[in-house]
C-alpha cells in the first residue's frame, strides 16, 4: 500500500514512521509512505501558503492552490482531508482505508484550509470531537491503525483477531511476575487449562464491553454461551471453574 501525506510539518512524521511496526512495514515493502511538504508548491516567492480569511475573523487560512498543485504532482489516490468536521474515524474506517492501494492524507493547520479543497478530496475524516493544532497527529493515528491491518504487517496475525473493536473489547492481559505488590495474575491463566482460559477471556471481554461499550455489544454476534455469560455478568456473578 502507498500512503502520501501532504503537510506543512514533515518533521512531525520522522520519529513515528521510523519506529516499531511502521518502520518494519516499510522495510518489508508492505507499505510505502511519502511525506510531501506542500509549502514547496506555493507560487509565492517567500513560499507563503496562508492568508487572511475573506469576511474577516481570527487566524489564517491555508490557500487551496499549493495543495491542489501538490496533489497533481503525484498519481491519483483515495484522498482524505483531516478535519474536525469529518466523519469520525474508527476501526471500521481503518479497515476500509487499509484496502486502498493508494491513500493520500491532507493535513490542515492554522484555522484550516480554504473550503474549496473539498472539491479535490474524496472524504473528510475527524479523529474525534476535539481540536488539534494540525492534521499531522490525525494522519499519524490513521496511518498507524491502517498499517496494522495490512496483511503480514503484524508478525502474529492472531493478535489482530482478539484486539478490541474486532468484535468485543479485548480481555485483560498479564505477564510476569505472577505477583506484583500483592496483585496476583488470575489463577486460571496459570492453570494450563486451555478451555478454561478461553472461557475466562471471553467472559472478561463480554464484561468489559457490557460495562463500557454497550453500543458494541448490541452489534456483536453472540453465541448461546455468551448469553449465559452475560446473564452472570448482569447478576454481578463471576465465572467459576
Ligand atoms: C486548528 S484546526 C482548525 C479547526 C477549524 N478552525 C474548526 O474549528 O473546524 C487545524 C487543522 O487541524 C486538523 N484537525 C484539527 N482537529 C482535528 C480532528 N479532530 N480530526 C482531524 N483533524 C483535525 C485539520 O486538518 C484542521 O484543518
Amino acid at each position: 500500500m502507498r500512503i502520501d501525506v501532504l503537510t506543512l510539518f514533515p518533521e512531525m512524521f520522522t520519529g513515528v514512521v521510523n519506529s516499531s511496526i511502521l518502520q518494519r512495514a516499510i522495510n518489508e515493502n508492505h507499505l510505502e509512505i511519502n511525506i510531501i511538504d506542500y509549502r514547496k508548491f506555493s507560487l509565492d516567492k517567500n513560499y507563503k501558503v496562508d492568508d487572511y480569511p475573506y469576511g474577516g475573523g481570527a487566524g489564517m487560512v491555508i490557500e487551496v492552490e499549493p495543495i491542489v498543485l501538490a496533489l497533481r504532482s503525484i498519481p491519483k489516490g483515495y484522498t482524505v482531508l483531516t478535519s474536525p468536521k469529518g466523519v469520525t474515524y474508527n476501526q471500521d474506517k481503518a479497515k476500509e482505508l487499509s484496502k486502498k492501494d493508494h491513500l493520500i492524507i491532507v493535513c490542515g493547520h492554522y484555522e484550516g484550509i480554504d473550503n474549496r479543497i473539498t472539491n479535490y478530496i474524496d472524504e473528510e475524516i475527524s479523529i474525534g470531537d476535539y481540536i488539534l493544532t494540525g492534521g499531522e497527529i490525525a494522519a499519524l493515528a490513521m496511518i498507524d491503525s491502517i498499517a496494522r491491518l495490512i496483511p503480514n504487517v503484524l508478525g502474529n496475525q492472531e493478535s489482530l483477531q482478539s484486539e478490541s473493536f474486532e468484535e468485543l473489547l479485548e480481555y485483560p492481559q498479564y505477564t510476569r511476575p505472577e505477583e506484583f505488590e500483592g496483585l496476583k495474575v488470575p489463577s486460571v491463566l496459570l492453570s494450563g487449562h486451555h478451555e478454561n482460559v478461553r472461557k475466562w477471556r471471553r467472559f472478561q471481554s463480554l464484561k468489559k464491553t457490557y460495562e463500557r461499550r454497550q453500543d458494541i455489544l448490541e452489534k456483536a454476534n453472540l453465541t448461546k454461551e455468551d448469553l449465559k455469560f452475560l446473564d452472570l455478568i448482569k447478576e454481578g456473578k463471576d465465572l467459576e471453574f
